[in-house]
């Protein structure tokens, strides 16, 4: 089996672990939702001006609802007045009715520009809290992704973000205007009768507990709902990864199986959510007509002085019914989307990678490029860029328990070739990742021309090393952009000069476009041997002082592997370079060879020498080599 179903298998292996599992961050009750709800209400600072305006409308809609449910009360009177003359009376029904009119249209206008102000500010805080979420991103260690996964990452621009969008869009709004017209219902009820107010309220304590108790229910449904969601989004986007390995290993039923585990369990999550969230509404009603009828009854029987505040008082009696049953039907998504903003937040505070170098790189007085060490008296030490590694007492961990390098000493001169080799797992990849500082080492050093990497500004020493990764990545692009990739203000011609260099030209000129040819989903219309070839282009371009070549262990046809040797062997001249290897060619001329094994250097020396030996090298060169 091939290098590439290996990892695929790998990949397999995580698919089947990742699914229902979005790990630990998947919390659906917030820890502190008034903290939440602040933070997100920050946001709407960088739109101060339309929010305020909306909360104007919304207390100017609250009112005039509230003014025009009043207004039955004079309308009402004007029937209970005994000696008035019928004329009079029209002129009344006029006036007030025109009045009612007003204020209803005054309700329309102001809801309409308020759903339109709050549109609007949801719209920015989203973008912007986005855009803060991606820039962290960008800042956080590499370490952190090893330990969330894709799916998780996903989800917070996903369903997270989708669950804020739905609660700025409707349920902020819904809430500030069912909360301020509560207010005033409360109010207008106590100016007409605080007896039949004090009825109201025993009837609002029954419906807050009947809520309660189903809201208790809902929300958990509503919390396996999202688990739900995020698992069969997770296991989709899993297997479209995937999809080549399902098919190769005749995967494709249980492949269905497992999704429609999946499938059925959000089916009755949602059912379950959905019945619960829609019996509120019902039951609401049915209470609001019971307390309808009481307060109808209660007012007859004479608990009120007049006809007009009994009818104003039963107008209230609706919207007070109202307000409450949309304040507990939006209250468990209010909660489920505040834990997606904590989960947001909660990415947001992982502190950034930490860069605190103060050794920059600059150009000196011949026009070469050195070092610029400061000293302690404020000046600074030029030191030439030569590009000399060496590692002293190297050790490494990912996760503080297990080393994955043991004391690893070695050196790279200016212009060496330095190989590494080693069964897979050794620790080869590892070290590259430490030179660029990708992680930092727990013990020992490494220098850069005689400087500890820790006090080299990162941009800086990355600038200096050109990588060419294990795994290729391309992105959505062309190929010229992504050459061009390497170093941004490369022009046209330097890029087609290091496709030249990476013998990637030839191809590139056959493809259908040339370097305009666009690249979709990691050059998924390229071959592997091509996407090497770009990749090896895309170092070339930044001319590098060290050169890390992480050699891809595809196999590939025998035509393309000449193709990227001879590639790699002119981007390897005058240069130093460190190369992780497993082709034969590569190694033989390298200075220096290091055999790894279980993190340690077993052997080193070149070629011949190791070979006399007759120790690990020989076993490899002699087994390996044949087989890759
Ligand atoms: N991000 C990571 N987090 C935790 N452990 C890791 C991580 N990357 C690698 N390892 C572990 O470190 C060890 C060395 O891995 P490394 O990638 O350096 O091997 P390698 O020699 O490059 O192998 P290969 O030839 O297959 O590329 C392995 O045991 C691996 O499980
Ligand atoms: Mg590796």
């Amino acid at each position: 089996m091939n290098k590439t179903a290996v990892s695929s298998e790998r990949r397999m292996k995580r698919i089947k672990k990742t699914p229902l599992f979005k790990g630990k961050g998947a919390s659906n009750k917030p820890a502190s939702p008034i903290k939440t709800l602040m933070r997100l209400f920050s946001y709407y600072g960088s739109c101060r001006a339309p929010f305020i305006a909306a909360v104007i409308a919304i207390l100017l809609y609250s009112a005039s609802t509230i003014a025009a449910s009043y207004m039955m009360r004079p309308l009402v009177a004007v029937l209970e007045e005994a000696n008035i003359t019928k004329e009079a009376a029209h002129a009344k029904y006029l006036a007030l009715l025109i009045g009612m009119a007003g204020l209803y249209v005054l309700g329309v206008i102001t809801n309409y520009i308020l759903n339109y102000l709050m549109l609007k500010c949801a719209a920015t805080v989203l973008c912007d809290l986005r855009k803060d979420m991606f820039e962290r991103m960008q800042e956080l260690p590499i370490g952190y992704f090893d330990t969330h996964t894709h799916g998780e990452l996903m989800s917070y621009y996903t369903n997270d973000t989708d669950a804020l969008r739905e609660l700025m869009h409707h349920s902020i709004t819904q809430l500030i205007i069912s909360v301020t017209s509560l207010v005033g219902v409360v109010a207008m009820m106590l100016i007409l009768s605080v007896r039949l107010f004090l009825i109201v309220a025993v009837m609002g304590v029954i419906v807050f507990l009947t809520v309660k108790y189903i809201g208790k229910r809902s929300s958990k449904n509503f919390a396996r709902q999202q688990k739900a969601v995020a698992a069969v989004n997770g296991y989709i986007e899993e297997l479209i990864e995937g999809q080549k390995v399902v098919k190769a290993f005749n995967h494709e039923e249980a492949a269905v199986r497992g999704f429609d585990e999946r499938n059925g369990e959000l089916c009755s999550a949602a059912t379950r959510a959905s019945t619960y969230a829609n019996i509120v509404g019902p039951i609401m009603n049915n209470l609001s007509h019971i307390f309808y009828s009481i307060t109808t009854t209660l007012g007859v029987v004479g608990l009120v002085s007049t006809g007009s505040v009994l009818i104003a008082f039963l107008q209230y009696i609706r919207q007070f019914a109202d307000r409450m049953s949309q304040i507990s039907q939006q209250f468990n998504f209010v909660l489920l989307a505040l834990a997606g903003a904590e989960r947001i937040f909660a990415l947001m505070d992982t502190p950034a990678d930490i860069d605190d170098g103060d050794v920059t790189i600059g150009t000196g007085a011949n026009g070469e490029s050195c070092w610029r060490v400061p000293r302690e008296d404020g000046g600074f030490d030029e030191v030439p860029v030569k590009g000399m590694i060496e590692l002293h007492g190297v050790s490494f961990s990912y996760d503080g328990k297990v080393d994955v390098l043991k004391d690893i000493s070695l050196y790279a001169k200016t212009a060496q070739k330095i190989a590494f080799v080693g069964s897979t797992g050794a620790g080869k990849t590892t070290i590259t990742n430490l030179i660029n500082r990708f992680y930092d080492i727990s013990e020992g050093e490494i220098t850069f021309d005689g400087i500890d990497i820790r006090r080299i500004r990162k941009a800086d020493l990355r600038g200096t090393l050109g990588i060419v990764l294990q795994d290729t990545h391309l992105f959505t692009g062309t190929v010229m952009e992504n050459i061009r990739y390497g170093r941004a203000d490369a022009t046209d011609e330097e890029c087609i000069e290091a496709a030249k260099i990476a013998n990637a030209h030839y191809f590139i000129s056959h493809l259908p476009e040339g370097y305009d040819t666009m690249l979709v989903s990691d050059g998924a219309n390229l071959s592997q041997g091509q996407r090497q070839l770009i990749s090896i282009a895309r170092a070339a371009v930044s001319d590098p002082v060290v050169l890390i070549l992480d050699e891809a262990t595809s196999s590939i046809d025998t035509r393309t592997e000449l193709l990227i040797e001879r590639g790699m062997d002119s981007l390897m001249q005058n240069r130093t370079v460190l190369v992780i290897a497993h082709r034969l060619s590569t190694v033989r001329n390298a200075d220096a060879i290091m055999v790894l094994e279980h993190g340690r250097i077993i052997e080193r020396g070149d070629h011949h020498e190791l070979l006399k030996k007759k120790g690990r090298y020989y076993e490899l060169y002699t087994g390996m080599f044949e087989m890759s």
